[in-house]
């Protein structure tokens, strides 16, 4: 059974893809079998292990337009390896003719994958609709990162809040941790802390990923920033990440 880890907050550049991508590719670099899936239209993790969704035969919008077709055809690998199940743009599209029953679609495509992978990541979308709630009903725990510049205060208690309410559809779902992001100082940990402070279920990692350029050049590149720069803090942020996340 793959660990179904969706990487989730309502805010836009909070560092859900970054996110996605790096802790993806240390789990891999850890001997992990793992699936990265993108559920997000505008396609950031798709493009930033390498992939061209325009490029691509079959993404996760044509399992979505049809769940009877095996979803082996929209696994692509990335040039190092990663399994990844794409997002394309027209994923939108789709988005707009959902119904409330469409919200499973994802968990059942990724019950047919589940015993061949031992993480399956996923990527969320920033919007609140129904690509996001697919991600969180088909996840077991969520991560959500929190990047020290596009934070606002209350910004977690209400994400807290989101989580809460996907539960309704997902009652199982947990809250693996928060991931303090492109953090310069001690003081934004410490504001966050006091956020989650009298809230059970939300703990902040100990691994903050520090701010670097590089998350730019390493996304604008297609390469993952735990391969562009291994030995930069950050990458070693999210090498800790994974391997917090192999143990459990
Ligand atoms: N560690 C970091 N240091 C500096 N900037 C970062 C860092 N992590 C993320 N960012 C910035 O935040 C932007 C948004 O990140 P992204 O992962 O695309 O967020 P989301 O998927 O939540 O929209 C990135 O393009 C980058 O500019
Ligand atoms: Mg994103």
């Amino acid at each position: 059974m793959a660990r179904k880890i969706a990487f989730a907050i309502r805010k836009g550049g909070s560092g859900k893809s970054t996110s996605s991508i790096n802790v993806s590719t240390a789990l891999l670099h850890k001997g992990q079998r793992v699936l990265l899936v993108d559920t997000d239209d505008q396609a950031n993790a798709t493009m930033g292990v390498g992939l061209e969704p325009d490029q691509l035969q079959y993404t996760l919008n044509d399992l979505f337009a049809d769940p009877s077709l095996d979803p082996h055809l929209a696994i692509h690998q990335s040039y190092f390896g990663l399994h990844v199940l794409p997002a394309h743009d027209n994923l939108s599209k789709s988005e707009a003719n959902m119904e409330p029953d469409d919200m499973f679609l994802l968990r059942l495509i990724l019950k047919k994958l589940d015993s061949e992978y031992d993480f399956i990541i996923i990527d969320t979308p920033p919007t609140g609709g129904y690509l996001a709630r697919n991600g969180l009903a088909a996840a077991d725990e969520v991560i959500i990162p929190v990047r020290a510049g596009a934070f606002s205060r209350g910004g977690l208690r209400k994400e807290l809040a989101t989580i809460e309410r996907a539960r309704r559809y997902n009652p199982n779902l947990k809250i693996h941790g928060i991931l303090p992001l492109s953090v310069d100082n001690t003081q934004f940990a410490a504001d966050l802390l006091e956020e989650v402070a009298g809230t059970q279920d939300a703990s902040i990692y100990p691994h903050h990923v520090p701010r670097t350029t590089y998350v730019d050049q390493a996304n604008e590149l297609g390469i993952p920033l735990v391969m562009y720069k291994p030995a930069h803090d950050a990458s070693s942020a999210y090498l800790a990440l994974a391997e917090t996340l192999i143990n459990g």
